[in-house]
């Protein structure tokens, strides 16, 4: 239902925008740091870190220092982290084993920071990308990306993060059936409470480039991930995978990549009403960078901008490199 509008001069839309109080007093949404999840790439050694160059802020951490970022984005009232780790490339091999090894660098940072900053959830990613040794999220076999069996992996992949102590855990690679796989999986192992944020409607997009250098994933990959990521052609299957995920048994879903897509993030929220997240991902983010550090653009205002709209699109959160920038911004008002 519409309010009735005045007509001109009776009706001035303008009068509501007149000053910063009156703006405030009708804002309809609002960006606040219970919103954010902080995406960290995680790297061997110690007190070492260093900058992802199509990420220009962002750093690979050595499990130490991913503890202090985790403390810190607590600090500042940041809920959750991401955990993304930076695998040695030696480590990579066709059966992806180091995915569920208790010890791997992933799980061993799930545990630093369990032990050391109580005060943040810790989340994870589900996917074979950053231990295959072609980039896949999935096993290949005789060039095609095989379902069933990569479901199995994921399943280990999960009870070894679940095991360390993640409460998030966030399967990505867009298999069929693995929602349900991991939740019996983790009722079976007594992870009752653990709970599954699903990669629901990820797309099959150009915007993922930087993560893969970020993750050392860029150089393996091999082809593409058409065959299983989503055509962004695509509304309605991106339903249909949301109502399947939820059913398998996901907490929350995840629309991916976050601005392109926040027709899908509107229909999400409104079909389902479950909680709904956006990824903001790595060539969002380094557009902004790139464009913001040529003076093409006010980084500042579009980082606030490009995050209040995931809100006016129904999110509940997003998965944002800003996270700690935007924090620091929000917490001084
Ligand atoms: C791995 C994964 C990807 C991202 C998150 N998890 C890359 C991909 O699917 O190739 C992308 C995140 C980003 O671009 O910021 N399955």
């Amino acid at each position: 239902m519409r309010p009735t509008q005045a007509p001109f001069p009776a009706g001035r839309l303008r009068r509501l925008r007149r000053s910063a109080p009156l703006r405030a007093l009708v804002r309809e949404n609002t960006l606040t740091t219970d919103d954010l999840i902080w995406p960290v790439f995680v790297r061997d050694g110690e007190g070492v870190s260093e900058e992802v160059a199509s990420m220009p802020g962002v750093l690979r951490r050595s499990v130490d220092l991913t503890v202090e970022a985790a403390a810190e984005a607590a600090a500042l009232g940041i809920p959750a982290i991401c955990l993304f780790p930076y695998t040695d490339p030696a480590l990579k091999t066709g059966d992806c084993a180091e995915a569920w090894n208790p010890d791997n660098l992933c799980n061993r940072a799930i545990r630093a920071i369990r032990a050391e900053v109580p005060g943040i959830a810790i989340m994870t990613d589900i996917a074979l990308d950053p231990y295959n040794i072609n980039g896949h999220d999935g096993y290949v076999r005789d060039g095609e990306i095989v379902n069933d069996e990569t479901v199995e992996a994921l399943v280990k992949m999960a009870l070894a993060q679940a095991g360390a102590g993640a409460d998030i855990l966030g399967p990505s690679d867009m298999m069929d059936g693995r929602i349900g796989a991991i939740r019996t999986a983790l009722e079976a192992a007594g992870h009752r409470d653990v709970t599954i944020m699903s990669y629901a409607a990820k797309y099959a997009s150009a915007f993922y480039g930087p993560f893969r250098d970020a993750v050392g994933a860029s150089g393996a990959l091999r082809g593409d991930k058409k065959t299983y990521q989503m055509d962004p052609a695509n509304t309605d299957e991106a339903l249909r995978l949301i109502e399947r995920d939820l059913s398998e048994g996901a907490d929350m879903v995840m629309v991916k990549p976050g601005l392109p897509y926040l027709d899908i993030c509107r229909r999400v929220k409104e079909g389902f009403g479950a909680p709904t997240f956006a990824y903001q991902v790595s060539g969002e983010y380094a557009m902004i960078e790139a464009a913001a550090a040529n003076g093409w653009i006010d980084g500042e205002a579009a980082m606030f901008e490009s995050l209040l709209a995931f809100k006016r699109a129904g999110c509940d959160g997003i998965l944002t490199y800003f996270a700690p920038r935007i924090a620091r911004r929000l917490n001084v008002g």
